[in-house]
C-alpha cells in the first residue's frame, strides 16, 4: 500500500472505530461483533506500525473507548484504568509468554482468570467503607455511579478482615446473570420496550440509569479481579485477590495459578466448554503475571499492561443447513430476507432463523438452497449467517434469488438508488403495510392504546373489521367480544382505551400517522412549525425545507403522504372523532409568546422536582427549544446536580449562563 493510500485508510479506520466505540460504550448498542471490531483495530495497528509518522495520541490504538456521559459527575482515577491486549491465537499467546520470560530471565508463574463480559467498575474503599464507584470512562476520568453501585447486594458497603489498607481500589466487572437478563427482556417485550441485545449491554445500560431504584430492581452482580493500593498487602496478584475474597468481595472460582504456558493452554481449553455452564457470559480468559515485582518490571504501554493479556474465544459458531429464505414485509414496505434453518443449539438457545440483511448480503454469500451455513451470535439478538461451506454444496442446488415481487401482494419491488433495501411500493393495499401502520399508530410512544397488540390487530384486520387506523374509532364492544380469547372486560378496556386516546397531544398524533421518515423527534419539530395538520398539508417543498431540520427526503415524504386521497379521508375522519390535529386544541398553552420563546436550552445533570423528560416537555410547552449539545446558539444551560465538570467548563468558555432547577421553575411560574 502506498503512503497516501495508507493515510487515507488510517483515517477511515479511525472514524469507523470511534463510531463503534461510541455504539458500544455510550449507546450500549454495538452493531458489529467483538471479533469484527478487533479485526479493524488490528488493521489500524498494523498500518500505524508501518507508517509511524501517522501515529497520533488520540488514535484508538492508544486510547481506551470512552463511556463518559453528561449525566454523572466525573472524577479522575487514582490509577489509570487501562485496557488489555488481546488475541484469538494461541501462537500469539506463546509470543506473549516469550516476551515476558525474556524480561524475567526464566520461567514465569501466571494467574489465569475468566474474562467477564460486562461493564468494568472501579470502587474506592476508605477506612473499610465503600467510598466511591467510577466507570472506566476514558481511562483517566470515570463517571461517578456510586448511588447505582451501592444497590448491588453482593458488593459490601463495609468490610472486615486482616491486612486491610486504609485506602484501596478494587476493580471488577458488573454483570447481569443470564436468567435475570432473560426475565428483564421478557418484561421489556411485554411492556412494548425494545429488548437488550445481550447481558453486557443490559448491564452497562443499567449502570448509567439515573434512578437507583430501577438499578436495584435489575439484580446486577459483580466479579472482582484487581486490587490496587499504595499499601498493597502481598507481592503476588493471587494472594491479593484471594485476600479480597476473604474481606467479602466476590472473586470467581475460575481462577488458577499456572506454572507455565502449557498449563495456561489447558486452562483456556477447559473453559472453552466450561463457560457454557456458567450463568453469566465470559468472552475469554485473562492471563496475568503473578509476581507484582515482575509486573512492575514489565510495566505498561499507553493503553495496556505488558504483564497481562487476554485470550478471547471466538463467538460461538455452529453449522447447520439452510432450509429456505423467507422475505418479510415491514410497516414501511421494507423487505427483510430471513434464513430458515434446521434447528441448532447456539450459545444456550435453539436457533431456527438468522438474518440475511439484504440482497447484497445474499449475493456476497453466494447462498444456495440446502447449503451448510455457519451461524454466529454477535452483539445482536438474531444470529447471522457468516459463511457457507462450499465443499458440502449439493450438486444442482438452486441459487437463492432475491424476490422481484412482494410476497404479500405481488407488486414489483423497488430499490432506491444508493439504498441497500428493496421495498414494496403498494402502500395502499399491501396487508402487512396496512396492519403495520395500525400497530405503529397504537404503539406506546404514539397513541398508546392499551390492550390492543399486534395479534389483535391482525385478528381485526383478517375479520374485515379494520382496514386503517381511523376504523379503530368505529369499533364497538359487541364486535370485539366474539373475537378469539377476548372477554367482555378486555373488549371494554380496548374500546375505552381507543376513545381516551383522543386526548393524546398533537405532536404524538403526527408521529402516529406513520409518515415515512417522520419519527418521534421529527414529529415534534414539525408540530412546532406547523400549528395544524391542515397547515402541514398546504406546505410545499420550499416551505418544508426552510425548516432547518427538514431535508429534501423528509419533505418529499410528507408531500407524498398528503397527496394521497385515502390519507386525507382518514385524517378527516380522525378529526371527526376528536383527535388533536392542531396545536390550539392541545391542552398545552400556545407556544407563541411563551416564557421561553426564542430560547434554546440544554438540560444537564439530575433533577429533584421533575425528570429530564418532563423538563424537556416544560421547555417545549413554554415555547423553548431543546438543544442536543452545547453550542454558541444555546441560550442557557439548565443545570441539575452531578453535572459533569467538562460541560460546566465548556459552558463557561462559551459564555453560556447556567440556571439552577429552582431558578428555572421560578422563571416558568412567575407572572
Ligand atoms: S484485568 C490492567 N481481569 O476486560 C489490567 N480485566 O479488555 C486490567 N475484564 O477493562 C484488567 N475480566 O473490564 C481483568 N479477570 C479480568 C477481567 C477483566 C474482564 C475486563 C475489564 C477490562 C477489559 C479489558
Amino acid at each position: 500500500m502506498k503512503r497516501d493510500e495508507a493515510k487515507e485508510r488510517i483515517d477511515v479506520l479511525r472514524r469507523e472505530i470511534e463510531m463503534h466505540n461510541h455504539n458500544y460504550y455510550v449507546l450500549n448498542n454495538p452493531v458489529i461483533s467483538d471479533f469484527e471490531f478487533d479485526i479493524l483495530l488490528n488493521e489500524l495497528d498494523t498500518l500505524e506500525k508501518m507508517y509511524p509518522e501517522f501515529i497520533t495520541d488520540d488514535s484508538p490504538t492508544r486510547r481506551v473507548g470512552s463511556d463518559l456521559t453528561d449525566e454523572f459527575r466525573q472524577y479522575e482515577h487514582k490509577y489509570p484504568m487501562l485496557s488489555l491486549g488481546n488475541t484469538y491465537s494461541k501462537e500469539e499467546l506463546k509470543d506473549f509468554n516469550e516476551r515476558v520470560e525474556k524480561v524475567a530471565g526464566g520461567p514465569v508463574e501466571y494467574v489465569c482468570e475468566l474474562k467477564f463480559d460486562g461493564a468494568s467498575i472501579s470502587i474506592t474503599y476508605r477506612n473499610k467503607s465503600f467510598f466511591r464507584a467510577l466507570t472506566r470512562g476514558d481511562g483517566t476520568t470515570g463517571d461517578d455511579v456510586t448511588r447505582n453501585i451501592k444497590t448491588i447486594r453482593s458488593i459490601p458497603l463495609k468490610i472486615t478482615g486482616d491486612n486491610i489498607p486504609g485506602e484501596f481500589i478494587i476493580r471488577g466487572e458488573i454483570l447481569m446473570p443470564r436468567p435475570v437478563f432473560n426475565r428483564l427482556n421478557e418484561e421489556r417485550l411485554s411492556a412494548g420496550l425494545p429488548p437488550f441485545a445481550n447481558p453486557r449491554n443490559a448491564a452497562s445500560g443499567t449502570l448509567k440509569l439515573l434512578d437507583p431504584k430501577i438499578v436495584a430492581s435489575r439484580n446486577l452482580d459483580c466479579m472482582f479481579y484487581f486490587l490496587l493500593s499504595d499499601e498493597i498487602p502481598y507481592r503476588t496478584h493471587f494472594e491479593n485477590l484471594s485476600t479480597a475474597g476473604k474481606w467479602g468481595f466476590r472473586v470467581s472460582e475460575g481462577i488458577s495459578i499456572c506454572r507455565n504456558i502449557d498449563e495456561v493452554m489447558n486452562f483456556i481449553d477447559k473453559w472453552e466448554d466450561g463457560r457454557k455452564k456458567l450463568d453469566f457470559d465470559i468472552d475469554g480468559v485473562v492471563i496475568k503475571v503473578n509476581s507484582i515485582d515482575l509486573q512492575e518490571k514489565l510495566g505498561y504501554t499507553a493503553k495496556s499492561p505488558r504483564w497481562a493479556t487476554a485470550y478471547k474465544y471466538r463467538a460461538e459458531q455452529v453449522s447447520t443447513r439452510l432450509i429456505s429464505v423467507s422475505f418479510q414485509v415491514g410497516r414501511t414496505g421494507n423487505i427483510t430476507p430471513v434464513a430458515n434453518l434446521e434447528p441448532v443449539l447456539l450459545a444456550g438457545t435453539t436457533v431456527k432463523r438468522a438474518s440475511l440483511h439484504n440482497a447484497d448480503q445474499i449475493s456476497l454469500l453466494d447462498l444456495h438452497k440446502n447449503d451448510v451455513v455457519y451461524v454466529e451470535k454477535g452483539g445482536e439478538i438474531i444470529p447471522k449467517i457468516i459463511g457457507v461451506e462450499r465443499s458440502q454444496r449439493l450438486e444442482k442446488s438452486d441459487k437463492i434469488i432475491f424476490i422481484t415481487n412482494c410476497p404479500e401482494c405481488g407488486t414489483p419491488l423497488q430499490r432506491n438508488e444508493g439504498e441497500a433495501n428493496h421495498y414494496c411500493p403498494n402502500y395502499l393495499h399491501c396487508p402487512p403495510q396496512l396492519t403495520g401502520r395500525i400497530v405503529h399508530f397504537i404503539s406506546r410512544k404514539a397513541m398508546n392504546i392499551e390492550g390492543l397488540g399486534e395479534e389483535t390487530v391482525d385478528l381485526l384486520f383478517n375479520k374485515g373489521l379494520i382496514r386503517n387506523y381511523a376504523d379503530l374509532y368505529e369499533l364497538n364492544v359487541d364486535q370485539l367480544i366474539p373475537l378469539e380469547r377476548l372477554g367482555e372486560k378486555s373488549a371494554l378496556n380496548i374500546i375505552n382505551s381507543i376513545r381516551s386516546s383522543a386526548g393524546v397531544p398533537y405532536p404524538r398524533v403526527l408521529y402516529a400517522l406513520g409518515i415515512r421518515h417522520v419519527g418521534e423527534t421529527m414529529a415534534k419539530t414539525v408540530a412546532k412549525t406547523f400549528g395544524s395538520v391542515d397547515e402541514l398539508m398546504q406546505a410545499d417543498s420550499d416551505t418544508l425545507t426552510s425548516v432547518r431540520e427538514i431535508g429534501p427526503k423528509i419533505a418529499a415524504s410528507i408531500i407524498s403522504f398528503f397527496r394521497d386521497e385515502d390519507n386525507i379521508r382518514i385524517i378527516q375522519r380522525l378529526k371527526s372523532y376528536g383527535l388533536k390535529l392542531n396545536r390550539e386544541e392541545d391542552s398545552a398553552p400556545a407556544t407563541a409568546g411563551g416564557k421561553l420563546t426564542g430560547k434554546t436550552i440544554l438540560i444537564s445533570g439530575v433533577f429533584k422536582e421533575h425528570t429530564r423528560e418532563e423538563y424537556k416537555e416544560i421547555i417545549e410547552k413554554n415555547g423553548g427549544k431543546n438543544a442536543t449539545s452545547l453550542s454558541s446558539n444555546t441560550s442557557f444551560l439548565l443545570a441539575g446536580e452531578n453535572m459533569g465538570p467538562s460541560k460546566r467548563e465548556k459552558a463557561e468558555s462559551l459564555g453560556i449562563p447556567l440556571i439552577s432547577e429552582s431558578d428555572f421553575l421560578k422563571l416558568i411560574h412567575e407572572d
